[in-house]
């Protein structure tokens, strides 16, 4: 099959191009195929991004069910404020219950994120990727200088392709810094999560998410007893890949 296009030749001529200009090409190539992955984060800024040049967006958020109370709220809020419809995808519960009921709901402390992710966030992304054909996330640069430090604005997502399908991965808010996005949402006045007002940068789930302290990296706050270049959760395992 022949490829709609060659992500490597357009991350490189798209690699300083503005997030709205990255968005514009997945709309032209894609239409309503794009997915948009919102983790109720300050990641708000894709989906506004998105809707201003798309009003029938198409969004998704992984329902872990171990979100913070706010983060809920927040991708609720975000529903409502944009008149979007909002995919909340949950665990397949014959994986969820068996692994709850042998190890316990906060295993993770023990042995490490990779299983619990697997199985709340991974497997029901891969479900959802298996038929679509391009998706577009929030992640940025600096986020993680361990992992996202070389992350495409584009490139072709052979973790989560569908058996016999091709599948594309953008990534708009690559080059912006923590400092843009904020600005942004200030400028604009966004909706955001209320857990950003009390010291939370990077928001995942609430076990394994907490607040920084000044000058911490956002990272930090994450999987925190965790070694540091581990801390990708499955959702971005190219990261691993693509570093090596
Ligand atoms: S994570 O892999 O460590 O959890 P992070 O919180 O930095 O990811 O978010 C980066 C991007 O991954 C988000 O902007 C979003 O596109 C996607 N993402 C992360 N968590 C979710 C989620 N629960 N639902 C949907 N997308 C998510
Ligand atoms: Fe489980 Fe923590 Fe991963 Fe959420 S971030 S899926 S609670 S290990």
């Amino acid at each position: 099959m022949s490829l709609p296009f060659d992500a490597a030749e357009l991350a490189a001529s798209y690699a300083t191009k503005s997030p709205q200009d990255i968005l514009k090409l997945a709309f032209e190539h894609f239409g309503d195929d794009l997915w948009i992955s919102f983790s109720g984060a300050e990641d708000v800024v894709l989906v506004d991004m998105a809707w201003k040049l798309n009003k029938s967006v198409k969004v998704f958020s992984l329902d872990t069910g171990r979100l913070h109370p706010e983060t809920y709220r927040f991708i609720d809020q975000v529903r409502e404020h944009y008149g979007i419809a909002i995919d909340i995808l949950s665990p397949d519960a014959t994986a969820l219950e068996p692994f709850v009921k042998e190890k316990g709901l906060y295993s993770f402390y023990k042995d490490g994120h990779s299983e619990c992710c697997g199985i709340r966030k991974t497997a029901p992304l891969r479900r959802k990727l298996a038929t679509v054909s391009a998706w577009a996330t929030g992640q940025r640069r600096d986020q993680s200088p361990g992992t996202r430090s070389h992350v495409a604005v584009v490139e072709e997502d052979k973790t989560f392709a569908g058996a016999g399908m091709t599948l594309f991965k953008f990534n708009p808010l690559a080059q912006m810094s923590s400092e843009e996005v904020w600005a942004y949402i200030r400028m604009l006045e966004l909706p955001y999560n209320s857990l950003h007002e009390r010291g939370f940068i990077s928001i995942g789930c609430e076990p394994c998410t907490r607040p920084v302290l000044p000058n911490q990296h956002e990272r930090e706050g994450r999987w925190w007893w965790e070694e540091a270049t581990q801390k990708e959760c499955g959702l971005h395992a190219g990261n691993l890949i693509a570093k090596n």
